[in-house]
């Protein structure tokens, strides 16, 4: 769980990062100051949840980098984190609701049935991607996932994100389109 004080801004990052994701577009829509406030919210109750382990990068004493992941067994949240992120989502309007509830659960359908450690989500602030932020958050990531033995696992609807995610021992294990977006599985081997 991440430390009280920060769980506003991680969750401000990673609404703003993700702003412009093909999913977020498709269940936010496509003004992004509206869809990073409504994802913030969401995120706000993700990150805070207990079992969620949230690892940073700050630069100059600035949030710049956010990768969240569940250990093995954590990934599905519990009946009242599902509730909170579903008041969460309340003042958007059940529209964008049903469209939380079909993403997740399609999502959710694909986890892997063996015990693994769930990445994401993944943000680095938009201005400074490209310069290593999202690789030091991913060393770090598989750095525990080999001292552990653990597999992991991700979803990502960014076509340029596969690449950077074998680059880290990732591969794509299925690709099905939700809600009209492609969507990318990956896996990686434990150990
Ligand atoms: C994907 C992401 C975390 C990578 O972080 P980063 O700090 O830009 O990564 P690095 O600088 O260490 O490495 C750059 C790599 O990311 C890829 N990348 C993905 N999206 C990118 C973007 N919007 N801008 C720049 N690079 C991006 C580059 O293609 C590059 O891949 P390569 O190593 O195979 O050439 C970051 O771009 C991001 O936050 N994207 C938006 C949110 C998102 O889609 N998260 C992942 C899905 S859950």
């Amino acid at each position: 769980m991440v430390d009280h004080a920060m769980v506003g801004d991680v969750a401000a990052l990673l609404g703003r990062g993700m702003a412009d994701n093909p999913l977020h577009r498709v269940v936010y829509g496509t003004v992004e100051a509206d869809a990073a406030r409504a994802h913030a919210r969401l995120m706000r109750v993700l990150v805070a949840s207990p079992r969620r382990h949230v690892d940073v990068v700050e630069h100059d004493g600035t949030l710049v980098g956010v990768a969240a992941s569940a250990p093995p067994g954590g990934c599905r949240p519990s009946s009242g984190t599902r509730l909170r992120l579903l008041a969460a989502a309340a003042p958007e309007g059940p529209r964008v609701a049903a469209r939380l509830v079909s993403w997740t659960g399609e999502w959710a359908r694909h986890d892997p049935a063996e015990p693994h450690v769930h990445l994401g989500p993944v943000s680095v602030d938009r201005h400074l991607r490209g310069r290593g932020i999202g690789g030091v958050l991913l060393a770090r990531h598989t750095r525990s996932l080999d001292a552990s033995g653990a597999v992991g696992y991700l979803e990502t609807d960014r076509p340029e994100a596969v690449g950077f995610y074998r680059r880290f021992g990732y591969d794509v294990v299925e690709a099905s389109d939700v809600l009209g977006v492609r969507c990318w599985f990956m896996r990686r081997a434990g150990g």
